[in-house]
């Protein structure tokens, strides 16, 4: 079997296009859903997420603003502009660009933004809100990832679901979403870690594998089996004299040789990469279309 290749891009552009309906609808009632964005310093893989932010954001009319610190700003400096795009009107949803310089509390800059701004939905009482199934907001990777297997036909509904890795943005709410009795998740979930003793015995079993270790190529072919659809959120750089930068992206999985076993397959990068960006544009029209009442 070769299995069908779910593409991330295509289903992010699918999205982008019914969100830039809704945002017109809202800008006719007169509301235009805006995003605050807060990057610390210069570091370049932030500046490349938040300018793919900014891009799609455009795309889909919402009003995007980067609000620039330098590194050597002091947390107070952040924490007091966070407070204030608390209080903008023009933004619904606000995001603080992750990492931030190494002195400052990642942690109490994150819980400062509004849980009905939140929409990383990393605010322990969004976490919470999902545990209990009664989400404002979906968290941005794993809903990518559940849109990618609803979009692809593959409903995890009574399935059984294996996630490799259990951090607290991929793995721990993908947990939270999958086993909720909900449209496009109802699964049988176990997630696997470093404590796992023979993490290869659960992924076997797995209709559905997700993988999120940050691991090249970890998932391998006999790790999988026939027919299992497979969605690899790992980004893993490996070196590649063949390229310009010196390196490619691999996923966590060995996709050549799992693609001829699974159902169905994401690729890396054109997979689960593309749909966080939309996930988060999702959320941010979810929270303006809040602020005018739909
Ligand atoms: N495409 C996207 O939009 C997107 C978004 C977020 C993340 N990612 C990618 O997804 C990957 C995971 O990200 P993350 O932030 O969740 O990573 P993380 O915080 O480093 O967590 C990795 C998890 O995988 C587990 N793990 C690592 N090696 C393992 C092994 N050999 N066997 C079993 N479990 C193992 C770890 O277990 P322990 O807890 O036991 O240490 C941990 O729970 C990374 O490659 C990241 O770049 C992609």
């Amino acid at each position: 079997m070769t299995a069908e290749i779910i593409s991330g891009t295509q289903v992010a552009a699918d999205i982008r296009q019914e969100l830039a309906q809704e945002v017109k609808e809202l800008k006719a009632k007169g509301v235009t859903p805006g995003l605050a964005v807060v990057l610390v310093g210069e570091d370049p893989a932030s500046i490349s997420y938040v300018t793919a932010k900014a891009k799609g954001a455009e795309e889909v009319g919402v009003h995007e603003e980067t609000f620039r610190l330098p590194a050597d700003s002091t947390e107070d400096a952040v924490l007091k502009k966070v407070a204030e795009l608390n209080q903008d009107p023009r933004f619904h949803g606000i995001l603080v660009q992750l990492p931030l310089p190494k002195d400052m509390d990642e942690k109490k800059l994150t819980y400062t933004i509004l849980p009905e701004k939140d929409v990383d939905a990393f605010h322990p009482v969004n976490v919470g809100k999902l545990l209990i199934g009664e989400p404002d907001f979906l968290p941005c990777t794993p809903h990518g990832v559940m849109q990618l297997l609803t979009r692809s036909g593959n409903d995890p509904s009574g399935k059984y679901l294996v996630i490799v890795g259990r951090s607290n943005i991929v793995g721990k709410p993908l947990m939270a979403m999958m086993v909720q009795k909900a449209k496009g998740a109802n699964a049988t979930v176990t997630v696997v870690h470093t404590g796992t003793a023979d993490m290869a015995h659960y992924v076997k079993e797995a209709d559905i594998v997700i993988a999120a270790a940050g691991r090249p190529n970890m998932v391998t072919a006999e790790m999988v089996k026939d027919g299992a659809v497979v969605i690899d959120v790992g980004v893993n750089r490996i070196p590649d004299d063949t390229k310009k930068s010196g390196f490619r992206l691999v996923g966590d999985v060995d996709f050549e040789a799992v693609k001829e076993k699974a159902k169905a397959i994401t690729p890396v990068p054109g997979g689960v990469g593309p749909m966080t960006v939309t996930m988060l544009l999702v959320n941010t029209v979810r929270a303006a279309a809040r602020t005018a009442g739909s």
